[in-house]
Parts: structure tokens; C-alpha cells; sequence
């Protein structure tokens, strides 16, 4: 760590600052792990490949931002990678028994390594008779990386603001890197591998063009300046986007923010919806678009202010409660990632209004290394 790195230099916040550290961090994630359109083999140790090459199952352990990382990347595993995925809160996983499933690789995901939960977690996998680890951290000499067979850093530099932001986009960075590594041994074709590569490359462009709605979110932050509650809601790979979402917005501006998958606010979330509660959507332009709309015409018909993070061609107008901020166009693979930003950008506006200590929010730490 370089006393540079940690500096705040023209920025407000730690939190701010490493928002907008993202397209940097994304590329020294990728650093010589790509080569033309294929993924780097040496990425992971040779003994790695060894284990990779008969893992068909994962099961996905971590928490906070890290465990939300995990379930996006658990629609990425099954639909590119070809390998069943499991994905759970560390702190629950211990709370229960499992059936071990044969070759099943462990996932752990963590910015810091050290997360108490996550270790146990880890600890107890083994003793059921989970034989293979492999992490996602931040942190090259920590607790887990001493604790895992196989190690995947993210290179994201220190994350100093308690809310994570560039290490969870690293993180699931890391994790198209495992689905490549997994999926070359079960479904994935070359050219799916060449498609996933190319918008990997593509993604510190994406996310610097992602920041410049930065303006626009400053500008629609003042709506939530005197509201309690909110919503968020995505579909398929964006529901744990919005999980992210509404964990920014709670953490930092103590505003209640929950998420919810868009088909289940008709069974009971959208009673709680009137003109006091903003509903955040996240509109990505794909094949479940058409029920992300019908979900958010109920949204308005109860007189709720609705907030749509869309794709440009997703084909939403601004209209009267209805607020649309249209991304550039997005690929969809790397589509959760970039959806990330302005949700990350919008809970820091929205607290600085609040004037939260919006790098030390009350009762939170960054690192909970105990139980
Ligand atoms: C704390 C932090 C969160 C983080 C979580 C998991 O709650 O405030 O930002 O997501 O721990 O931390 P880890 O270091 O394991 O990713």
C-alpha cells in the first residue's frame, strides 16, 4: 500500500473517490490475465486447473456487498459456465446441514479477508467434507488467502469507505474470470469465452461513461432528501443489483431500503407503496424487460415515484412520476456491473444531503472480524 493510494486528494470522500477509482480498478483486475480474447491459464496455479477440470458444482460463501457479488455471479455460472451454483450467507451457512455435493468447489468472496463469518464458514465447509477452496479477496496476505487452496486477488487497491464499491465490482470482475476457468471444462464454447472476454476489456470505458450520470443522479438525489423509505427492484441477474442498490442507500444515508425481485411486489410489497415511497428499477434491455414494465405500471397506479436506471434502447420516456436515466448502451453480460454504478452514485448523493459520515456511517465497520 502506497501512502498515494490512500490520500483523499480533491475528493470529499473515500467513498467517492473510489466510485469513481472503478475504471482503473477494473483494468489492474484484468492485468495480464487476458490474452487476445481467451483468458490467461497461469490466472490460477497449474494445481488449480487440475481441480477446475472436474468441478461441476459451486457453492458460494461470503457477506454483505461480497455475498450480493456471489449471486450475480451464480446466473453467470449456470448460464455460461455450465456449472451448478449454490450461493449463501456465510453467518447461515453454518446454521444448518448440507449435502455435500460431489466435486463442488467452494467459493469465498471478501474485500477484506477477514471477515469472521466468512472464515467459519469456510472452516466448517472443510469439516463436512467440502474438499476444494478457491478465494475472491482483496487483500494478498490475509486470513483467507492463508485459508483457501486456491487464490484469486482482485487487485482493486485499499477500499478504505466502510460502504464497498470498487471492490465489489473487482469482485465480480474475478468471478467472469472463474466462470471462464470452469466453464472451458463443462459448457463454454470458444466464442462464448471470446464474446465474455470482449466485454471484459470493454468494461473501463463502460464504467467511465457509467460516472458521467453522476450530474443527472445529483440532480434526482434531492427527491429522497425527506423520504423513510424506499424500494428497489431488478429481475433475474439485476434483482441482486438492486439487493446491492438498496444496501448502498441503507448503509450510508440510514434511509429504509429494501430490494425485491419486480414479480414479487404484487404479493405484498406494493401495499406499502404510495406517493412517500420511491421505487428504484433497474432496467436492463433484455428478455425480461416486458415484465420489469408491467411491474412498474402497478408502481404508478398506486402514485409512486419511480426511479428507472434503463437501457437506452429498453424504450422508457421520462413522463410525470416516473424519472428514467438512460445508461449508454450496455453489453449483457457485463450488464450488473455497469447497473452498479449509478446505484453506488446515487446513495452517495443522496447522503450527502442527508450529511451522514458518509465514509464512517453509525454502528458500521469495515471489517467485522468478530462474530
Ligand atoms: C462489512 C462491510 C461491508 C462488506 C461486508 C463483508 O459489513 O461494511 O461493506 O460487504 O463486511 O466484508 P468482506 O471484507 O468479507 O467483503
Amino acid at each position: 500500500m502506497t501512502t498515494n493510494t490512500v490520500e483523499l486528494g480533491d475528493y470529499c470522500h473515500y467513498m467517492l473517490k473510489e466510485i469513481y477509482e472503478q475504471p482503473g480498478a477494473a483494468r489492474n483486475t484484468l492485468e495480464g490475465r487476458l490474452s487476445g480474447n481467451h483468458l490467461v491459464a497461469k490466472t490460477f496455479d497449474f494445481e488449480a486447473e487440475e481441480v477446475f477440470k472436474f468441478i461441476t458444482n459451486v457453492q458460494v460463501i461470503a457477506c454483505g456487498s461480497s455475498y450480493h457479488a456471489g449471486l450475480i455471479a451464480r446466473n453467470w455460472m449456470e448460464e455460461l459456465g455450465g456449472v451448478a451454483a449454490s450461493v449463501e450467507v456465510a453467518s447461515e451457512f453454518r446454521n444448518r446441514s448440507h449435502v455435500v455435493p460431489e466435486n463442488c468447489l467452494i467459493i469465498t468472496i471478501s474485500q477484506s479477508g477477514e471477515t469472521a463469518d466468512t472464515l467459519a464458514a469456510l472452516k466448517y465447509a472443510r469439516e463436512i467434507g467440502y474438499q476444494h477452496s478457491l478465494c475472491i479477496c482483496n487483500v494478498a496476505e490475509s486470513s483467507l488467502t492463508r485459508e483457501s487452496d486456491i487464490v484469486l486477488l482482485t487487485h482493486a487497491g485499499p477500499e478504505i469507505s466502510v460502504a464497498s464499491t470498487k471492490a465489489f465490482t473487482t469482485q465480480l470482475i474475478a468471478l467472469l474470470l472463474v466462470v471462464i476457468a470452469l466453464g472451458r471444462h463443462n459448457a463454454l464454447a470458444a466464442e462464448e469465452e471470446e464474446r465474455i472476454v470482449r466485454q471484459l476489456r470493454s468494461l473501463p470505458a463502460k464504467i467511465s461513461e457509467a460516472l458521467q450520470l453522476d450530474a443527472r443522479i445529483t440532480e434526482i438525489a434531492e427527491k429522497f432528501s425527506n423520504k423513510r423509505h424506499t424500494l428497489f427492484v431488478g429481475r433475474g441477474i439485476h434483482y441482486p443489483v438492486a439487493m446491492e442498490g438498496a444496501l448502498k442507500l441503507k448503509e450510508i444515508s440510514y434511509i429504509h431500503a429494501e430490494a425485491f425481485p419486480a414479480g414479487e411486489l404484487k404479493h405484498g410489497p406494493l401495499a406499502m407503496v404510495d406517493s412517500e415511497m420511491p421505487v428504484i428499477a433497474v432496467a436492463p434491455n433484455d428478455e425480461l424487460l416486458k415484465k420489469l414494465k408491467s411491474t412498474m405500471q402497478q408502481v404508478r397506479t398506486r402514485g409512486g415515484e419511480l426511479i428507472v436506471f434503463a437501457d437506452p434502447h429498453a424504450g422508457f420516456e421520462g413522463a410525470d412520476g416516473l424519472t428514467v436515466i438512460k445508461a449508454a448502451p450496455i453489453d449483457d453480460i457485463i450488464a450488473p456491473i455497469i447497473f452498479t454504478i449509478p446505484l453506488q452514485l446515487l446513495a452517495y448523493r443522496i447522503a450527502l444531503i442527508k450529511g451522514t459520515d458518509v465514509d464512517n456511517p453509525r454502528n458500521l465497520v469495515k471489517s467485522v472480524t468478530v462474530e
